[in-house]
């Protein structure tokens, strides 16, 4: 391990001790560093539960979708008996990917080098002209699976076989969420991009309102003003952390395309009403909702510099079938999620300034500090004075 990334770990395991209201950001270099970004993969994204998407995206038997998550190939499919399975998106045969497209619907998935037949659960159907192979045995050769949960709509998946389950780690969340009925909600816009910067930065940019002041001066910032920014305590669990930002003024939840539409199945509290409420789920999970609509992103890492997000607007199904709704809705998001995208790229380009070093947080980014000091117990558990490691 390189000096740098041993001093940056021997950084983040200040963290934990630290008091929200006196964190720093993390050192710069924890957003370029190849080393720390390797103990990352294998500590974090081979590790823990991801999420990839949303269960009611596939909801007929043969739906599919592909996601690349670290080395590893999924194929997303819903099988014939109605259950969804993660899985290896690589041929039993020689490797070819079974899938080749992002998403589709099939009754059986063809490879396309040999032309062996996998079924919706993964099972080898058929495979051509393999008499006399004495090593080839049909119930050997399915497609192996990855571990999957759904939790609230999304579906998250595990790399490791023997990651403890993600239901009971999120009790604290339901209770926080359980109003919302997130399960109910369908995609009305769909986001997948490449952000040009560490996960990081995209992760806890997506969990705080103070940047409406300047980032979304022109989108949020008049409807969702940092200045109404407040931090919800943090959570026992410490597998998330929580925000909520007040409306302005002679607003009250009419922000149009966000807030305005009539859930009539929900009882919000008046906090829920009056806010915009944002969880960032740990790792790298985003969850900004307002009493109508949620905007999902999910930030997974294809290097130090370069970030696959993948993301939705969710919405109740009568306003996702508003066509005129939408449309609104569709430029104001993507406009969003662009200023999001084009921030991440412009902190990343600076990284390796020589004399960029770390500031204090406003206390509106307390969520960012318990992101840092989540990363303090995985990445750094065993340097933790007098502290044992998360899990
Ligand atoms: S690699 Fe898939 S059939 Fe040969
Ligand atoms: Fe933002």
């Amino acid at each position: 391990m390189s000096d740098v990334t041993q001093r940056l770990l021997d950084t983040l395991a200040t963290y934990p001790a630290t008091p929200d209201a006196a964190s720093l950001t993390l050192p710069p270099q924890a957003y370029t560093d190849q080393g720390l970004f390797e103990l990352e993969v294998e500590t974090i994204f081979k590790r823990e539960w991801l999420l990839v998407g949303r269960a009611n995206d596939i909801p007929d038997p043969g739906d599919w979708f592909t996601m690349q998550v670290v080395d590893d190939p999924l194929l997303i499919v819903r099988g014939n008996d109605g259950v969804i399975r993660a899985l290896s998106n690589v041929c039993r045969h020689r490797y070819m990917p079974i899938a080749l497209d992002e998403k589709g619907s099939d009754k059986r998935f063809v490879c396309a080098y040999h032309g062996w037949v996998y079924g919706t659960d993964g099972r080898l159907v058929a495979a051509p002209l393999m008499e006399g192979s004495l090593a080839f045995d049909k119930k050997d050769c399915a497609l192996p699976e990855y571990r999957l949960e759904i939790w609230q709509g999304f579906i998250f998946v595990n790399l490791d076989d023997d990651a403890p389950a993600l239901a009971p780690q999120l009790h604290e969340a339901d209770a926080m969420l359980g109003n919302y009925r997130i399960d109910e909600l369908v995609t009305g816009i769909a986001y997948d991009a490449i952000w040009e910067g560490n996960w990081k930065l995209a992760t806890e940019n997506g969990m705080e309102y103070y940047h409406h002041m300047g980032l979304h001066a022109a989108t949020l910032e008049a409807e969702q003003p940092a200045r109404l920014a407040r931090m919800d305590p943090a959570p026992a669990s410490a597998r998330f952390a929580h925000a909520r930002c007040g409306y302005a003024e002679g607003i009250q939840g009419q922000a149009e395309g966000f807030g305005n539409w009539p859930r009539p199945n929900c009882k919000f509290s008046d906090s829920e009403l009056n806010h915009v409420y944002v969880m960032g789920l740990f790792p790298n999970m985003s969850l900004a909702m307002s009493s109508a609509t949620h905007n999902w992103l999910s930030f997974i890492p294809l290097s130090p510099g370069k970030t696959r997000v993948v993301g939705g607007f969710i919405v109740a199904p009568e306003m996702a079938a508003d066509a005129e709704v939408m449309a609104t809705s569709n430029d104001l998001v993507m406009r969003i999620n662009e200023e999001d995208a084009q921030a991440t790229w412009r902190l990343q380009q600076v990284m390796r300034s020589t004399k960029a070093a770390p500031g204090p947080l406003n206390v509106r980014e307390g969520t960012c500090a318990q992101f840092y000091k989540y990363l303090g117990r995985t990445l750094a558990g065993d340097r933790l004075p007098g502290l044992q490691a998360a899990e």
